[in-house]
């Protein structure tokens, strides 16, 4: 089953709940929440009380992506704030493993995500501890990016290696995906598909999500 990620990056700030309700009633599966330090990555986004209070406005998966440094100081901090699923950088941390305990500790989902330049067997040790991988198909930090095309080949290598060792966890893709690539990135493997700017940029939220959802599965 294939399912819909919005990335609220490219939403209007100002109007989040507006935006996340036109998105949900269009049939969008999980929200997508970019958070950014500064530091990880050049731009600063939102934190733990803007995350609490869209949970008491919507009833989808909260997906929340860690672009931060020492993502362990505030893994309790994002589940006590409602997230469902906290997915955190491989490169963010020397302790992967400990980091995914943590995540699960709390009782929520963990995923982790890897950079494009970053290498799939970093996961080789700990794929079966993890509920999702988030494949970066741009370089973290902005909506409205470029996808880069050697992410197909990463998608499908990890898709092998999910398959070789008989897991059934979330393959996801996040970046400059659009309804002209979406096709494409499932056919390679991924399961959950992030969009930011392909549904929030649009003047059209409601009719955005349905054409990614259209091209996704067709
Ligand atoms: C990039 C973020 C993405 C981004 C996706 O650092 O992790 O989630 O918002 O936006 P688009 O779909 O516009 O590439
Ligand atoms: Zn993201």
């Amino acid at each position: 089953m294939i399912k819909l990620a919005s990335s609220i990056l490219s939403a209007d700030f100002a109007n989040l709940e507006r935006d996340i309700r036109i998105a949900e009633e269009a049939g969008v599966d999980w929200l997508h929440v970019d958070v950014m330090d500064g530091h990880f990555v050049p731009n600063i986004t939102i934190g733990p009380p803007v995350v609490r209070s869209l949970r008491a406005k919507s009833n989808l998966i909260f997906d929340v992506h860690l672009m931060i440094e020492n993502p362990e100081l505030y893994i309790k901090s994002f589940a006590d704030s409602g997230a469902d699923i906290i997915t955190v950088h491989a490169e963010a941390t020397n302790h992967l493993h400990r980091l995914i305990q943590m995540i699960k500790g709390e009782g929520k989902k963990a995923g982790v995500a890897l950079n494009p330049s970053t290498p799939i067997n970093v996961l080789e040790h700990v794929v079966e501890e993890l509920d999702m991988v988030l494949i970066m198909s741009v370089n973290p930090g902005f909506g409205g990016q470029e996808f880069i095309k050697s992410a197909y080949e990463k998608i499908s290598s990890m898709k092998r290696l999910i398959d070789s060792k008989g897991l059934t966890i979330d393959l996801q893709v996040d970046g400059g995906v659009g309804p002209d690539n979406i096709g494409r990135v499932v056919k390679s493997g991924a399961n959950i598909i992030v969009a930011g700017s392909a549904i929030f940029n649009s003047k059209d939220i409601s009719a955005a999500v349905k054409k990614m959802k259209d091209a996704g599965i067709s």
